[in-house]
């Protein structure tokens, strides 16, 4: 099949290759991309191919964009994609990961192997706020715990919740393909997730901890929400933001009873540990006692 590739290249990939990346492969025909230095690469089928939808796009896309259009000899797509995907190797404080697609080597030098085939969700440890938050799910203790991971995308992180000991781990995201993706994902891993399509509106029950790497304006939005389903004394992680930005999710989560335990940052990125400070009431006849937690 003949293929059109469409080069895009921007001043601030950040976010906005996702939202790209996005906009062309659920409101358009597009298949597969392949991330670029300063931008992407994006892969149509000749016959799906549309001028019109791609000026709209670039004329609607909230950061300018400059691109070229090729049409491609016939290939192996699958094996192009393969040759441009690389496993990735997440180094956190005590072990590592291994991040693969199932085309990649087997490794048993590794604490950790995770199979994800990322298809068009977000999730295969290549981006920096998911490296930072799969260091966090290892590092910190998952036994027995009841976890959300909120925009689960591949369902990544839910899946290495799962495998480190988590008694239930439930899997949320807004876009159907991924909620479909995870589901694939969970099965290739052997872990049972509870997956819902929605977003913050959906939540009932209380988790011990709570994963939300999305970004900062649904963050700040959906806060609230996550904190009324926190177990008080819970954990709360946040990412999906510039280090610029932490300052405001900081405050907000201090607003909702929680505090900052700890940071990382990678690349300009930021992902924050946050615990919920609230203290439990203790209500025997007329005595009140307040507990605080953690
Ligand atoms: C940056 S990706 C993170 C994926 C994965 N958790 C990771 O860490 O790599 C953000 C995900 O959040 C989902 N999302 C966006 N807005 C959402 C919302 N309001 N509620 C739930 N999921 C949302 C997107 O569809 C996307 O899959």
């Amino acid at each position: 099949m003949k293929y059109i590739e469409v080069t895009f290249t921007m001043d601030d990939t950040g976010l906005f290759r996702d939202l790209l990346v996005d906009t062309l492969g659920n409101e358009g025909p597009y298949e597969s991309f392949v991330e670029t230095k300063d931008g992407l690469k994006a892969y149509v089928p000749a016959d799906k191919f549309e001028r019109h939808f791609l000026e709209v796009t670039v004329e609607t896309f909230p950061v300018q964009l400059k691109y070229s259009v090729e049409e491609m000899e016939d290939r192996d797509w699958n094996q192009e994609w393969e040759k441009s995907h690389q496993a990735v190797l997440v180094e956190y404080d005590g072990g590592s990961i291994w991040v693969r697609a199932p085309f990649h080597a087997h490794r048993t030098d590794v604490d950790y192997e995770l199979i994800i085939e990322p298809k068009m969700s977000f999730g295969t440890a290549h981006h920096p706020t998911t490296y930072m938050m799969l260091s966090y799910v290892a590092e910190l203790d998952m036994v027995g715990k009841r976890v959300l991971d909120m925009g689960c995308g591949t369902a990544v992180l839910a899946i290495l919740a799962k495998m480190r000991g988590a008694s239930y781990v439930e899997g949320v995201d807004i876009d159907e393909w991924a909620f479909r993706n995870a589901r694939e994902n969970a099965a290739s891993n052997n872990v049972e997730i509870a997956l819902k399509l929605g977003d913050a509106s959906t939540l009932q029950g209380l988790f011990d901890i709570i994963i939300a790497n999305i970004n900062r304006n649904i963050l700040l939005a959906d806060m609230e929400r996550y904190a009324a389903v926190l177990n008080p004394g819970g954990t709360l992680l946040l990412s999906g933001f510039y280090e610029a930005d932490e300052a405001s999710l900081i405050a907000r989560a201090n607003e909702l009873g929680m505090v900052l335990r700890s940071r990382k940052n990678r690349d300009g990125w930021s992902a924050l540990e946050l615990k919920d400070k609230r203290s439990i009431r203790h209500v025997s006849g007329d005595s009140v006692r307040e507990e605080a937690i953690g």
